[in-house]
């Protein structure tokens, strides 16, 4: 058998590598190169020293790092929100009911409607650099909704979560509700997710129920993640610090505590500026997180209600403007640490072994993420060792 067609990426001005052995945080190689080989990353370093290839691309002085993880979003929906969120610009506050309306817009749309959505804001995802997305159900509310929602989710990603447990729907008894998201629910939405979630707060499910819906979807096999914490102070990160969840998403309204309990369980923070973009709401305050030792990951949250971007380096902007973090920072968030609180191992570095994804960007050095914002840098987008802008 012949091996896999090998392409040299060179004339790299920055190379991103995120490579856990360097000394800096991204790993940066100047004047760099990168072979991939098939779907892998085989070869990253100095262009001077790279090894022949089959194809050579010039990449002109570009920057090049790993494709966005985005491990927060809501794409199964069907509709728009634009009132809701000019009304708020205009001083009406964001609650947790809102997503009800979305809810019987969703209900009402085909599934070929609800792909067709997904499809299209996928693309708008690609073409700003994300090469893996995570997708959750959470606008269908009953069984057949719910399931239908993760299937369309399953034809676009393997990362797909399971969130039954949004809101009440209307007219739901909330206990009869989670005995529902638990039981027949949970039953057929298991087969096409890979997580399980639920939306810790005010106006949806409390701790209690939060811990019962997520302790059975471990029983069926999923992976628990948690929306925490992003309207108000409440138990929810104490909660998922306690069970030990891979990550615990929003974390906007947090106690020195909470913080402390993240560090020592060693739960991501996967922060979503968007939203307080979106809702008008105090950011999160990544500095501290970032400072006390836990990790933080970044994320767009697309959805209808509270952050219609589809775009990670907006928030790799807000990141670095509004929340104290570094450009380096922000990146490494958006992509390692994004891929972390995934659980995955195989991609957020460029390095040999990891599926090349990357992105590159019309720019001298990743800092212009942050300091060109709303410039669409980025001019391709590779999945496993093909362009696929
Ligand atoms: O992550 N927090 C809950 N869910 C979404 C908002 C959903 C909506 O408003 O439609 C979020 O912000
Ligand atoms: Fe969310």
């Amino acid at each position: 058998m012949s091996n896999p067609m090998t392409t040299l990426l060179t004339n790299i001005a920055e190379l991103v590598t995120n490579d856990p052995e360097a000394t800096d945080l991204l790993g940066l190689i100047e004047n760099a190169a990168v072979v991939v080989e098939g779907s892998q990353v085989a070869w990253i370093g100095p262009a001077a020293e790279a090894p022949d290839a089959d194809v050579r691309v010039d990449l002109g002085g570009r920057t090049v790092l790993p494709g966005f993880v985005d491990s927060h979003s809501h794409l199964v929906f069907a509709g728009h929100r634009a009132e809701e969120f000019t009304a708020r610009m205009a001083g009406q506050k964001y609650a947790a009911g809102g997503i009800r309306t979305t809810v019987a817009a969703t209900r009402a749309a085909t599934d070929e409607q609800l792909s067709a959505n997904v499809a299209h804001l996928m693309k708008e995802m690609r073409a700003q650099g994300t090469t893996t997305v995570e997708i959750k159900s959470g606008y269908g509310l009953t069984v057949h909704d719910e399931a239908r929602s993760l299937a369309v989710a399953r034809q676009f990603t393997e990362e797909t979560t399971y969130l039954g447990a949004h809101v009440v729907p209307a007219g739901s008894d909330p206990g009869e509700y989670v005995d529902l998201v638990t039981g027949p629910m949970l039953e057929a939405a298991a087969p096409h997710a890979r997580w399980i979630d639920a939306f810790c707060e005010e106006g949806a499910f409390d701790a209690d129920q939060a811990r019962t819906i997520l302790t059975a979807g471990q029983a069926a096999g999923l992976r628990p993640r948690l929306h925490a914490n992003q309207l108000t102070y409440g138990p929810g990160v104490r909660l998922a610090a306690e069970l030990g969840l891979t990550a615990v998403d929003h974390c906007t309204h947090l106690s020195p505590a909470d913080v402390d309990a993240l560090r020592d369980s060693g739960t991501i923070a996967t922060l979503l500026p968007g939203v307080e973009f979106s809702t008008r709401q105090p950011y999160p305050d990544a500095r501290a997180l970032l400072d006390a030792g836990v990790s933080v990951a970044l994320a767009s949250d697309c959805n209808p209600g509270s952050c219609f971007t589809s775009s990670v380096p907006f928030c790799i902007a807000l990141a670095v403007r509004e929340m104290g973090m570094t450009p380096a920072e922000a990146v490494y968030a958006a992509t390692a640490t994004g891929a972390a609180a995934l659980d995955r191992h195989d991609i957020g570095r460029l390095i040999p072994g990891k599926r090349a994804d990357l992105i590159v960007l019309d720019a001298p050095t990743h800092a212009h993420l942050a300091y060109r914002p709303g410039v669409p840098l980025v001019t391709q987008t590779w999945i496993a060792g093909r362009p696929s802008l």
